[in-house]
């Protein structure tokens, strides 16, 4: 109980939820770019010999769509998900909140490294991913596994990314995201402990990477299927 209490309204408590809801949902944003990059594989890539009844990129993204509403450890592992993501944005208010009102700081600003202008900026950069998640759930999730009016989640996907408006709008949300996971991992690591001096130099390099490999690869899907 004392420790639950000490996770929400403790500040260190607060940072190690925002670090462990973090790397939960950077991890979710790993497998859910596999997924997704089916969409721009070619087709040459689903054999029929090899996957059976899936020949194209068409068949085999609706079979992983269709696998991930149907498979209960996943639709269980999808609760854990909204529930860190509440989490993880709830708590970044509260810290926010609580920084204001103490020391009239925005969000914490500890380290000059190259990353400073991020870590100035969490806050921003955090809001404006709520507003792209609050309107891409609204494009795929909630017409396909909520309302279920949208059986075809390929064609909508791409019928999506034809628009201008949209391609501009997950450009700015996704570019917003690399800079986020850029600081976030590393914020993650040292909120937890796991921030030694030796390796501290790595955990940067490997948080830079990650965060460009997410925005480039991620940014790439919605282009390539406007272009084509
Ligand atoms: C171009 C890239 C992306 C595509 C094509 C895409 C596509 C989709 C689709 C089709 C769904 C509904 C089906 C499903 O639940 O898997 C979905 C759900 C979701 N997406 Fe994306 N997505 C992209 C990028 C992102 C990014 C950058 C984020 C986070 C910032 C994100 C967060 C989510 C979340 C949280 C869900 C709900 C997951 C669930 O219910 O299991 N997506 N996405």
């Amino acid at each position: 109980m004392a420790f639950k209490q000490g996770l929400f309204k403790t500040s260190v408590g607060r940072k190690n939820l925002m670090a462990i809801t973090g790397l939960f949902i950077a991890f979710f944003l790993i497998i859910h770019l596999v997924g997704n990059l089916i969409l721009i594989l070619p087709n040459s890539f689903f054999p029929v010999e090899f996957w059976g009844n899936v020949a194209n990129q068409h068949d085999m993204y609706n079979a992983y769509s269709h696998f991930l509403v149907h498979f209960w450890p996943i639709t269980l592992v999808a609760w854990v998900l909204y529930l860190a993501i509440a989490v993880h944005i709830l708590d970044a208010l509260l810290i926010t909140l609580n920084n204001w009102k103490t020391r009239g700081e925005k969000y914490e600003v500890t380290d000059n490294s190259t990353s400073t202008w991020i870590s100035r900026n969490m806050g921003i950069l955090g809001s404006i991913i709520g507003i792209f998640i609050v309107i891409h759930m609204g494009q795929f999730w909630l017409q396909y596994k909520v309302l279920g009016t949208e059986h075809d989640l390929y064609n909508l996907v791409v019928a999506t990314f034809k628009q201008e408006w949209v391609i501009i709008l997950y450009e700015i949300g996704i570019i917003t995201l690399g800079f986020h996971l850029v600081h976030g991992i590393e914020s993650a690591h040292r909120s937890l402990g796991i921030y030694p001096k030796k390796v501290m130099h790595i955990i940067k390099y490997i948080a830079l990477c990650f965060g460009i490999a997410m925005a480039f690869l991620y940014a790439i899907i919605p282009l390539i299927i406007y272009f084509k």
